[in-house]
């Protein structure tokens, strides 16, 4: 596979498990999951992790992992890659893992005393791909070991931070996020 075809697959397996962020800040708002609870006299996660964010973040991630496969054929004949079909397994991993890792990381922040909105560098730009992945890969391991080549791996290793950094600079310029990372 050459490096163009594999940035293409890179970013298209990776997708189910980016848009949900995305997604949760268009759509958060209401409730937090913790409740408003706090654990040591701080928040457990803080008012950024809401039930609406989290869910709809969710369901759209799992709706375009099938938008994808259902796009699939044609598009895979048409620029002559053949991309990945999405298993169920991992069309609900992905998006899953992806908003677990982003819960995960504000849990970390709030331990160690960084207010909601802090920047937390590398813990920002890794976590939901970190938690996708591994959710993927108790979920569909086969699938997983199948699509990710070490190119492939290198490709989402360097690309997700950039991706990552980009869109929540311009969300932020949008007017859609409070801080730009
Ligand atoms: N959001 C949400 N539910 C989630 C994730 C995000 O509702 N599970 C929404 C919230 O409105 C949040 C915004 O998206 O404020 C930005 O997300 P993020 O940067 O992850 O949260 P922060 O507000 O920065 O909070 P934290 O410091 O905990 O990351
Ligand atoms: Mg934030």
């Amino acid at each position: 596979m050459d490096v163009v075809a594999a940035l293409v697959t890179a970013i298209w397996i990776m997708l189910p498990a980016y848009v949900p962020n995305n997604v949760a800040v268009l759509s958060g708002g209401g409730r937090p999951i913790d409740g408003g609870k706090t654990w040591r006299g701080r928040r457990v996660l803080g008012d950024g992790k809401t039930w609406r964010g989290t869910v709809v973040g969710i369901s759209a991630g799992i709706a375009l992992a099938f938008l994808l496969n259902a796009v699939n054929g044609p598009l895979s004949n048409g620029i002559g890659v053949s991309l990945p079909i999405f298993s169920i397994a991992i069309a609900l991993a992905f998006p899953i893992g992806a908003l677990v890792g982003d819960m995960a990381a504000s849990f970390l922040k709030r331990r160690t005393g960084r207010e909601r909105g802090a920047a937390f560098p590398g813990v920002d730009q890794f976590d939901f791909l970190v938690m996708a992945l591994l959710f993927g890969v108790i979920a569909d391991p086969g699938w997983v070991l199948d699509v990710f080549t070490p190119l492939i791996v290198g490709i989402v290793l360097v690309v997700t931070p950039i991706l990552h950094v980009s869109t929540n600079v311009a969300a932020y310029h949008l007017d859609l996020k409070s801080e730009p990372w």
